[in-house]
């Protein structure tokens, strides 16, 4: 069993909403996952004995380190905080120092980031990216779009008691994404890098989106058909309280989804899977049918 066939891959961010995703994707595939956590029974408590678990923080120097011994690759991931861009670059370093061989930067959409100046956390991922780039290390970086599990979500649970969907970019279309594929394609970034940039020709990152951009009277029109009731798109009515960093974070999205900045369209998925996108009339009657069913 060589280490290159069956990696050793450290999973940050591995308790969150795309880690979940990934870290079971990884054990399918025989790789062999370490997850960082800040506490050792989440891990247990998600997938029992059949990962290595390291209990640390990314504030926590000798945890990282401790957790980075043998690792041949790393998933990078953090929340959006205003530590995300010290946090991340601590583990670039600390990866360079232990040696590691390959990093996938989970990093934020494209046009957060490009061009730079247009928000708070798109400016930080875009730090890790050049961090990373100067670092030498072999790594792939995913810009995912919206992800459908966050935007539509909210709005399918809406749905449970309403005819009213809220949206905050009425009037633009935005390609959601599946976070199972931006899980997907985050296997092969790890564990398939070479022949998957090959596919996709160019380098540079990975611009990640859904197959359409859909308006929010699509969305709607879309919802009517699963739920059979007419269902009409409107603008939230208010926003509900959060601390002052995210809500100017969230409200830079909103105003770069209105203007239409998270509409592009790429085949970047069909490239690395050999498959489609996954649609939003799928995610939509997945997440409805579970409603009507939970009803
Ligand atoms: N949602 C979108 O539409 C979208 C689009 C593009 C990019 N993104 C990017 O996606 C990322 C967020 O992904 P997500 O939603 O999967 O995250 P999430 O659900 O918020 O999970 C965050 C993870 O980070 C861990 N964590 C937090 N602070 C930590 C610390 N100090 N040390 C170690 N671990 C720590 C958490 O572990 P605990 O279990 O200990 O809390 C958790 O596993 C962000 O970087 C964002 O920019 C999101």
């Amino acid at each position: 069993m060589s280490a290159n066939q069956h990696p050793r891959v450290l999973v940050c961010g591995a308790s969150g909403r795309l880690g979940q995703l990934l870290v079971p994707r990884l054990l399918a595939r025989q790789a062999r996952p370490r997850v960082f956590v800040r506490q050792a029974s989440t891990a247990q408590a998600l997938w029992g004995d059949s990962v290595e678990v390291a209990q640390g923080s990314f504030e926590d120097a000798a945890t990282l380190g401790q957790a980075l011994v043998g690792i041949d690759r790393l998933f990078l991931l953090s929340p959006i905080t205003p530590a995300l861009a010290e946090q991340q670059l601590r583990v670039v370093e600390a990866a360079r120092a232990a040696g590691v061989q390959h990093i996938v930067k989970l990093s934020g959409s494209d046009w957060t980031i490009d061009p730079p100046g247009r928000s708070l956390s798109g400016d930080a991922h875009g730090r890790i990216e050049e961090g990373l780039q100067a670092s030498g290390i072999s790594h792939v970086v995913l810009r995912p779009n919206a992800w459908m599990q966050v935007g539509l979500s909210r709005i399918a649970s809406d749905l449970r008691s309403g005819d009213v969907l809220r949206s905050q970019h009425i009037g633009a279309g935005v390609s959601y994404i599946d976070a199972r594929d931006i899980a997907d394609v985050a296997v092969e970034a790890l564990l398939n890098p070479e022949a998957a940039q090959q596919r996709l020709g160019a380098p540079g990152p990975w611009v990640l989106t859904g197959n359409l951009a859909l308006r929010p009277q699509k969305l709607a029109e879309i919802a009517s058909r699963l739920l059979g009731r007419p269902i009409t798109a409107a603008p939230p009515v208010a926003a509900p309280a959060v601390d002052p960093f995210i809500a100017q974070v969230h409200g830079e999205f909103f105003a770069l989804m209105r203007a239409g900045h998270a509409a592009a369209v790429t085949a970047t998925v069909r490239q690395v899977l050999g498959r489609d996108a996954r649609t939003v009339e799928g995610f939509l009657g997945e997440e409805l049918g579970a409603l009507a069913v939970a009803a």
